[in-house]
């Protein structure tokens, strides 16, 4: 790679930065797609992020992903926000204009819906019942994907039953707060399972949930991608549930962005994800 004047540049900003998997990813695509540009991890404190994003149409930059735990606060120090990001109340993704201003766009819903798409189909979640574990900023995208695609219940189990019944309140009906102690149960009829918390991640202790009640023909989904077979996982695929890994939606979000910075839509394929795994 021979960088130049012309080279356009992107970023993630995120705090710690190191573990990220974005630079490989759009590395990946750029060398793919033969795009003179480069995508670098900057590791940005939370204390300087406002600073950070107010200086990024003066420092020539195409582009940035935002990652944990800039997703809500950077939203405060853009132009403008698309629809989507409105409702989850988080951007990842921030587009710079020709004339320099900030459009913040959220692509995680994008992300979480492609990622089925590319797998299981979304024919499950429309009409059905999807249990959702966790109520933090990753299952609010989840929750707004779920919405969109015509879930017709929607449990939110938290171990803060109060988070639950907050989301609960801003959403409506569809959604039904679950007490943490009822979890197990809280999977009886349902089409589609997902852990949007990071239990079950590597040095995080597992999800502690007993499938018995789940359907066998429901879809289990896991945002933790490291290990890419978390627990929950495991579990699932040993009573024969179609199962679909958190890598698939990690690199599913990352087309819009690059989509609009460097103008080609990239292909998530077999071998991107064993390049992106090298590293995980
Ligand atoms: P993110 O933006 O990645 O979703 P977050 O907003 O901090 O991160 O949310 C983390 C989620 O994981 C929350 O739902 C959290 O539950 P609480 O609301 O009770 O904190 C959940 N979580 C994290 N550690 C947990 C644990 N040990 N047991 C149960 N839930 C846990």
């Amino acid at each position: 790679m021979t960088l130049s004047g012309k080279t356009r540049v992107a970023a993630v900003l995120g705090w710690p930065i190191s573990h990220s998997l974005s630079p490989r990813l759009h590395n990946y695509w750029l060398k793919e797609n033969r795009i003179d540009g480069v995508y670098i991890p900057l590791a940005v404190n939370p204390d300087n992020i406002a600073n950070v994003v107010k200086l990024l149409p003066h420092l020539g930059l195409t582009g940035v992903n935002l990652t944990v735990p800039h997703k809500e606060a950077a939203m405060m120090f853009v132009d403008g926000v698309d629809s989507l990001a409105k409702r989850v109340g988080a951007i990842n993704t921030i587009v710079i204009a020709e004339d320099g201003s900030l459009q913040g766009r959220n692509t995680d819903v994008f992300g979480f819906k492609e990622a089925l798409n590319q797998n299981t189909g979304t024919d499950i979640i429309r009409d059905g019942t999807a249990v959702v574990i966790g109520a933090g900023g990753a299952s609010r995208a989840v929750i707004v994907a779920l919405l969109d695609l015509g879930a017709r219940e929607i449990r939110i189990v938290n171990r803060t039953s109060e988070k639950a019944e907050l989301l609960a309140a801003s959403w409506g009906p569809i959604l039904r707060p679950v007490l943490w102690e009822e979890r197990n149960e809280a999977l009886s009829g349902a089409s589609f399972l997902v852990n949007t918390t990071t239990l079950g991640m590597e040095n995080m202790p597992p999800l502690d949930l007993t499938l018995d009640a789940l359907p066998k023909n429901a879809v289990v989904n896991d945002i933790v991608y490291r290990p890419l077979l978390t627990p929950l996982l495991c579990a699932a695929k040993e009573r024969g549930n179609s199962v679909v890994d958190g890598l698939w939606m990690l690199l599913q979000q990352g087309r819009p962005g690059f989509a609009a910075w460097f103008g080609c839509d990239p292909a998530v394929t077999p071998k991107l994800r064993e390049h992106v795994l090298e590293m995980a």
